[in-house]
């Protein structure tokens, strides 16, 4: 059988994204603009972005960091914290850019301390988030400490997740950067208006990958990478036909020596080779005619946008991404560092 030589799809979006701001902004920013027409673009800067005025600011300074000819469209969201109010939110909803707000336990990760504590305090914010059509956008992890770092995700659903679906019924969520086999039951079985978003890393490696002969900082993200069997349901999930899963990379840029240190951040740099590592995953499961739907047309659906005019053309080529990019005055190691990869980004064609 002939082997597909090129791959071509309708402009896709990052329904999950950090691009942090300023120097390392403006370092990040080209890589995803490239690919992507929209990305989500996540809120938990420091201080984080509660406010419209906070988020419409950030907005301007990542079009600002725009090179020049590209077309970019941030989706701005909201941190929530306990004091988020309902005018806040409808607020949010009215300025026209923003998609939505991100739940974050508080402790669950980087920048997240200013978080929420229990989810009666954001109840008049949901409520309100309800009626305004905004989406719920939810890092999922139980943060007590008695829970095992591995379990943290699944019992977050049996805690809080499964609770809030209910009691907010009209309320659109995306249970980001899924990692488990118990939150892909769930999002399958959960009522209309739920949905997940699945990364590169967590398609393509099990949690063996941080410890490969060592210790390695590069595969450490949150939620942290789980097991083989919880990889193949999220590959399976997202190459299904299920509407429900699409894609967020979760591209998570920190500085090299952030990261190689003896308490390192979590997050990884996808966002070089985002659609290429996607696109292996979904040839590994056999799928890649299904990519395009889970790049480019599940997403914008769930959050009622339109489909993206124009297509981005993926080859059969051997590339390595180099050992480190620059960001700002720091080093950056992206995703597959010195390694190969076997697809190649190519172009962005006219719409
Ligand atoms: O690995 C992660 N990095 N997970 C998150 O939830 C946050 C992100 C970051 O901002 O670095
Ligand atoms: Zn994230």
């Amino acid at each position: 059988m002939n082997e597909l030589k090129t791959l071509t799809l309708r402009r896709p979006d990052d329904f999950h994204l950090h691009l942090r701001d300023g120097e390392y902004l403006a370092a990040v920013l080209p890589f995803t603009a490239r690919q992507f027409a929209r990305a989500v673009v996540m809120p938990n800067l420091k201080p984080p972005v509660t406010t419209v005025e906070l988020a419409g600011a950030y907005r301007q300074r990542i079009l600002a960091a725009l090179p020049g000819a590209q077309h970019f469209e941030p989706l701005m969201t909201l941190y929530l914290t306990n004091n988020t109010t309902p005018a806040e939110v409808r607020k949010a909803r009215d300025c026209g850019f923003i998609v939505g707000c991100k739940l974050y336990p508080a402790g669950a990760t980087t920048h997240s301390d200013a978080g929420v504590t229990a989810i009666e305090k954001i109840s008049p914010a949901l409520e309100a988030m309800q009626e305004c059509d905004l989406v719920l956008q939810v890092h999922g992890e139980a943060t007590q400490s008695d829970v095992d770092v591995f379990d943290r995700e699944a019992i977050f659903i049996d805690r809080t997740l499964s609770i809030l679906t209910e009691r907010f019924p009209a309320l659109k969520i995306v249970f980001e950067h899924v990692t488990t086999r118990q939150a892909v039951e769930f999002v399958q079985q959960a009522r209309a208006g739920v949905a997940a978003t699945i990364t590169p890393q967590h398609l393509l490696h099990n949690r063996n990958a941080i410890f490969q002969n060592g210790i390695r900082p590069h595969y450490y993200c949150l939620p942290v990478l789980k097991r083989e069997a919880d990889r193949q349901a999220l590959l399976t999930a997202a190459t299904s036909d299920n509407p429900r899963f699409f894609l967020g990379t979760d591209s998570a840029p920190h500085a090299q020596h952030t990261k190689e240190t003896e308490c390192g951040c979590a997050g990884m740099f996808s966002a070089h080779a985002a659609l290429e590592l996607y696109a292996e995953a979904f040839e590994q499961a056999g799928r890649l005619d299904r990519l395009e739907a889970f790049a480019s047309e599940r997403g914008a659906d769930f959050y009622g946008l339109p489909r993206n005019a124009g297509h981005v053309e993926l080859e059969r080529v051997n590339w390595v991404p180099p050992k480190h990019y620059q960001f700002g005055k720091d080093q950056l190691v992206p995703m597959r560092a010195g390694e190969t990869i076997s697809w190649r980004f190519r172009s962005e064609q006219p719409a």
